[in-house]
């Protein structure tokens, strides 16, 4: 459950405990035993937590880490670690945004909306199957300090942006089997409704008039029928800007009739973390106040191996008239959004984002935190990149370039759906790319590490993480 956060001149009487930050080599708040802190390990490391008894009750002593390397993104460590380790108190209050007024290059706004992110985040946890839940106990954060208007709108914000992130790794998290295709468009309905969105379902029926012929031939396997989402954003202040998200939902990667080991089965139910990632960042643009028009386009189908699945060797027609020759039928997130690429490219919007849990050859390239970036404009790569930082999401830029065209040229159609056995996440980018509309800018990030995660820390949860969902309202808030 989401916690409320709110701004605070001191701290409320009803806090059963003070988060407070230490810088290393600072000194302790009143009343704290250096050594008993000490003899426990804490050295003021950035997002590090004690809990210890201060002379006005219980002290959070949160490590803010060397004041020099002290940025905005820091508070969503910190905002996450003091979550965690207050988990068995109802109400608390952080003075930690205090600390912000010795650093004179972090900005208190982006660091009162990074600590409500990381608040937000810390809180998480999937809960859904377990029949007793870990008790998690907080509900109420107060951040003491200031109360200005544009701080408290920025917790606002960040809150809003976090619980978008808290939505995606739910989506996440839910089973292949439980969140098929119709229950994911039907969980995206209802959060269009609270969220002030315009949704659009098309079933099995639409999509065939429609020709997607990429979402089509991956469902051939599966008893679950496709969807596929629009959702809308309108601004309240009109704005001729655009930008097209689009998400690659596959509900559940077996694979298809080329199988993946059990091994490599194992996680696939975050093959819709592009789809959630969009989806999360849709329902925080009103909260955020995004000032321009956003459309999602989301395709939705599991990639099952059922008796008429699409077999190696078929060819399928996609949306815009181009034709791929499915050698590899786990390569099937480039079919579905060849179709969701054609359509979006045909509202002509300032530029399209699309993320995707695509290629292992990312992870292999990349590891398991950053995302790969791939871009047909300079201009909007390095736009991604910045809004990424901001968000404190890591992407790296890989290239694509002409003459790997060749390398999935098919003898049959106009293309094969991979390449050759290396620089398979720039292969998938050049598939992509060929179902971007002439003119369009448009960008892909390759989210197949990122998405999930199997590590702890402090903002993330083993499982998945919702990454994408940061950078994607950073860039709608801040397109010019
Ligand atoms: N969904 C997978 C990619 C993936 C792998 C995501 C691991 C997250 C973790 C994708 O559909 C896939 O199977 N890609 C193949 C492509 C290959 C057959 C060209 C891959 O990466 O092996
Ligand atoms: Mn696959
Ligand atoms: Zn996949």
């Amino acid at each position: 459950m989401a916690l409320t956060i709110s701004t605070a001149r001191s701290v409320p009487k009803a806090a059963e405990l003070t988060a407070v930050g230490v810088h290393k080599n600072a000194d302790l708040p009143a009343g704290v035993d250096a050594d008993v802190l000490a003899s426990r390990g804490f050295d003021g490391t950035l997002g590090k937590v004690m809990i210890a008894s201060g002379a006005s009750g219980l002290v959070a002593i949160v490590g803010l880490g060397d004041p020099a390397e002290l940025t905005a993104g820091s508070f969503r460590k910190v905002g996450a670690a003091i979550a965690r380790a207050s988990r068995r108190h109802k109400a608390i209050a952080t003075t930690v945004l205090g600390d912000v007024d010795g650093a004179a290059d972090v900005d208190p706004i982006a660091a009162a909306q990074a600590l409500a992110e990381g608040l937000q985040l810390g809180a998480y946890a999937y809960n859904e199957w377990k029949s007793s839940p870990a008790s998690y106990d907080l509900r109420r954060v107060a951040v003491v300090g200031s109360t200005a208007a544009a701080t408290r709108k920025a917790v606002d914000i960040g809150a809003a942006i976090a619980e978008g992130q808290a939505l995606a790794r739910t989506l996440v998290n839910e089973p292949g089997g439980t969140l098929t295709p119709p229950e994911l468009a039907t969980r995206v309905q209802a959060m269009a409704k609270e969220s002030g969105l315009k949704c659009k379902v098309m079933d099995k029926a639409a999509i065939t008039r429609a020709k997607l012929g990429g979402v089509l031939g991956v469902n051939r396997g599966s008893t679950n029928p496709p969807r596929f989402v629009e959702l809308t954003y309108t601004p309240k202040k009109a704005n001729t800007a655009t930008l097209a998200f689009v998400g690659k939902g596959i509900t559940f990667d077996a694979g298809g009739l080329s199988i993946k080991t059990g091994q490599g089965m194992m996680t696939m139910k975050c093959d819709m973390g592009g789809a959630a990632a969009v989806i999360g960042a849709m329902s925080a643009l009103k909260a955020a106040e995004v000032p321009v028009a956003v459309k999602a386009y989301l395709p939705m189908t599991d990639n099952m191996l059922g008796g008429d699945a699409t077999r190696p060797g078929d060819v399928l027609r996609i949306r815009n008239g181009k034709t791929i020759e499915v050698l590899n039928t786990d390569a099937e997130g480039r079919l579905i959004l060849a179709d969701a690429l054609s359509l979006a490219s045909e509202a002509k919007p300032d530029a399209i984002i699309d993320l995707a849990t695509l290629t292992g050859a990312c992870m292999v390239a990349l590891g398991p935190k950053i995302a790969g970036l791939m871009s047909n404009d300079d201009e909007l790569a390095a736009t991604v990149e910045s809004a990424a930082a901001r968000a404190g999401e890591r992407v790296w830029r890989l290239p694509l370039p002409d003459d790997y065209r060749k390398m999935v040229d098919s003898p049959v159609a106009d293309m094969k759906n991979i390449g050759g056995p290396h620089g398979g996440a720039i292969t998938a980018g050049i598939i992509l790319s060929e179902f971007v509309a002439d003119g369009v800018s448009w960008a892909h990030l390759d989210i197949a590490g990122p998405a999930w995660t199997d590590a702890e820390d402090s903002e993330t949860r083993k499982g998945g993480t919702g990454f994408g969902v940061r950078t994607l309202v950073e860039l709608a808030r801040s397109w010019a």
